[in-house]
């Protein structure tokens, strides 16, 4: 077999039989959720994906997700484990914890948080203290719940107040300031979970210096981004840094945090013991596999197509007459405003559903209605463009969602726009590999 197959291709050979191998146990042993599984992947192929937050991982990143480090336990941290066992763990967490470090440019790493969410609740209360002042971005104005909605356990541990975007959608400095000033918060949060406008953590970092509080900055979309180099990295201006590593970065479902040395023992203790037990090890595994993609010059390449897919996926929907928050976009996401329109974003979110479409409703800043029906719809570019889609994509899709809008009850024109998705999809497989394996990345 040697002989005849290139080395590489060996091991590929080997890994797809592992992996045919685990496949066909779950077949054996549980076909119902196997069933489903495989439905699930049929879905992601068979439809265009525009929820913002989501993307295809690599092949690589889903082996190591499904991987034996499921089974350890690993509480504590590299060299300080409470359990036994750690030859390997060990390794695994400080490679991820270097990777994390190298790619963000920071002084120290945690790659235990669970969520992007626990990250923020473990940076906050590294921080302050309960009952302290926390002020984040409203989640009508493109906030996170995380960082004090009324909704979330921030907002009970801490008293939250916020600041909003502007009525054109975009986030005034100035206004903050005076909100910061007001308010005097011993926590700034920069970061947003729906603004698709670069953010200026610098200007972040004065505020917070003014009024003596410590800056939070939330980057889990925009992440991927920033390792790129595409957008303002928020590391030198941020007493902490959170993120999720399944966004831009393009890895497995988890939470990171990011900070300066003089925050590491206390960013490290309120994620273990402080929120947290065992740390997911298959998922950090994972996260070290992710890091490593995105330190590649194939991830800057990904990252302009990100954003240059969202820019001309906004005009061509902007020239078939919808309104966007702030009038476009820098990132890799746009918020279509319906408020000139009779269709509620929940309605066309469903509709597009049909037509295998996925997007997610949304509120936009200014909306009186509940986020529940609200009058904005989300969408974004990290997945399409993980297929491959380019420029000449975005305007076929912008073309699909106008059809829908102004067909939403129609079922004949829905079904249409449904098998021409189809088609379109057709032409661009979910790729498995996104970069040439290589030893660079490794840690001596
Ligand atoms: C800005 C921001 N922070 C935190 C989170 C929470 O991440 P997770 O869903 O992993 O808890 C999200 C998720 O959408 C987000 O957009």
């Amino acid at each position: 077999m040697l002989e005849i197959l290139e080395c590489t291709e060996y091991i590929e050979l080997i890994l797809l039989n592992k992996d045919a191998r685990m496949i066909s146990a779950l077949e054996q042993y549980d076909p119902q959720i196997y069933e489903l599984l495989r439905q699930e992947e049929v879905r992601q192929s068979g439809c265009i994906r525009l929820i913002p937050s989501e993307n295809y991982i690599s092949k690589a990143v889903m082996i190591a997700t499904g991987s034996c480090l499921t089974n350890k336990y690993s509480e504590g941290y590299p060299n300080k484990r409470y359990y036994e066992g750690q030859q390997v763990t060990d390794l695994i967490e400080t490679v991820a914890i270097e990777r994390a470090k190298k790619i963000f440019k920071a002084d120290h790493a945690n790659v235990q948080p669970y969520s992007g969410s626990i990250a923020n609740l473990a940076a906050l209360n590294a921080l302050v203290e309960p009952g302290d002042t926390i002020m984040g971005l409203a989640l009508s104005s493109g906030g996170h719940l995380t960082h004090g909605s009324k909704a979330n356990i921030t907002s009970m541990f801490f008293n939250s107040v916020s600041y909003e975007v502007n009525e054109s959608g975009w986030l005034d400095y100035n206004a903050i300031e005076e909100s910061a000033k007001k308010y005097k918060p011993k926590v700034i949060i920069s970061g947003t979970t729906a603004y698709p406008r670069a953010i200026d953590f610098q200007k972040f970092e004065e505020i917070a210096k003014k009024v003596g509080a410590y800056h939070l900055s939330d980057i889990a979309h925009i992440s991927g981004l920033v390792v790129a180099g595409l957008h303002m990295s928020p590391v030198p201006y941020a007493d902490i840094v959170s993120t999720t590593t399944h966004k831009t970065l393009r890895g497995p479902r988890g939470g990171m945090l990011l900070c300066r040395e003089e925050h590491a023992k206390n960013v490290d203790r309120t994620v273990f013991p402080g929120q947290q037990g065992g740390p997911h090890m298959h998922t950090i595994t994972a996260i070290a596999v992710a890091l490593a993609e995105a330190d590649t010059a194939e991830f800057i390449l990904y990252s302009k197509q990100v954003i240059k897919n969202a820019k001309r996926l906004s005009e061509k929907i902007m020239e078939y007459g919808f309104d966007l928050v702030s009038g476009g976009t820098d990132n890799h996401l746009m918020l279509i405003d319906l408020r000139k329109r009779n269709t509620k974003g929940k309605v066309l979110a469903k509709a597009l559903d049909r037509a295998r479409i996925v997007t997610n409703f949304n509120t936009v800043p200014g909306d009186d209605a509940s986020p529940f029906n609200p009058n904005g719809l989300r969408i974004g570019t990290p997945a399409i463009t993980t297929r491959g889609m380019k420029e000449d994509q975005m305007d076929i899709i912008a073309s699909f969602i106008n059809t829908v809008a102004e067909n939403v009850d129609k079922d004949t024109v829905i079904e249409k726009v449904g098998r021409e998705v189809l088609l379109l999809c057709s032409q661009f497989p979910v790729p498995e590999h996104f970069i040439i394996p290589t030893t660079k990345n490794a840690i001596f």
